[in-house]
């Protein structure tokens, strides 16, 4: 296996019927539902540099795209999806960690989020500075919570206003995080137990 990750360019486009099958092969075995994407969708998120892809030669291994809403106040990355053959050998990390960097350059004041109910995500997030957070956290862009008509969870979350569902909802802020979280001083101190140095007592001279 010799896999390369790359921002995707106009040369990438002829991957996108692809993509969207492997998104949609994926969500059947999972049970889920998804986000509708059209080839073309996929294909214009190429063409406008606003993707990654992971190429093993010439066969699209992996993916994942920037959205943008609130008018570009908020980034979610998106449709992350590795090819089954290529599971469990880091590959969604490393997208991840690309597809992250991207949006950060592109969008450096945006708050980047997702709403997920996978561990994988919630992990790879997690490691990336993101904090879990209610919806109200999120965008209000009724274009985003369109999304989830295509999941068979939808009823919940219209039942409850758009205020909460079975999703973790997750944030990046740029005000509050650095890029790469630090170990919070708790899981230091489970690294690195603190070996309280016994101090000397002073002697003082009379
Ligand atoms: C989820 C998915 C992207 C993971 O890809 P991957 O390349 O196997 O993931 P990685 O090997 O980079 O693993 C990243 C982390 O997630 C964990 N992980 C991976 N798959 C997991 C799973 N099915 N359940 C729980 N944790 C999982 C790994 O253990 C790893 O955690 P660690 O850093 O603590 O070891 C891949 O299984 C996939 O494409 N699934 C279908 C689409 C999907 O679910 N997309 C996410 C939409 S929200």
């Amino acid at each position: 296996m010799n896999v390369e990750i790359f921002v995707a360019n106009e040369s990438h486009a002829k991957y996108a019927q692809e993509i969207v099958d492997l998104i949609y092969e994926s969500a059947q075995v999972r049970g889920t539902g998804i986000a509708k994407r059209t080839p073309e969708y996929v294909a214009e998120k190429i063409n406008s540099g606003k993707a990654v892809v992971a190429l093993d030669g010439d066969k699209i291994v992996g993916f994942s795209y920037i959205e943008t809403w609130g008018h570009n106040k908020f980034v979610a990355n998106s449709g992350l999806i590795i090819h089954p053959d290529y599971r469990n050998q880091g590959l969604a990390k490393k997208v991840k960690e690309k597809i992250f960097g991207l949006s950060r350059k592109l969008y450096p004041s945006a708050k980047i989020f997702s709403i997920t109910t996978g561990l994988a995500v919630m992990k790879m997030n997690t490691e990336l500075g993101f904090k879990p957070v209610p919806f109200s956290e999120l965008t209000d862009d009724k274009e985003f919570w369109k999304g989830c008509r295509g999941c068979r969870n939808f009823d919940i979350l219209e039942r409850n206003n758009y205020k909460m569902c079975l999703c973790t909802g997750l944030l990046f802020d740029p005000e509050k995080e650095e890029t790469i979280q630090k170990p919070s001083t708790f899981a230091k101190k489970l690294v690195k137990p603190v070996i309280k140095k016994k101090v000397p007592k002073k002697i003082y001279k009379k």
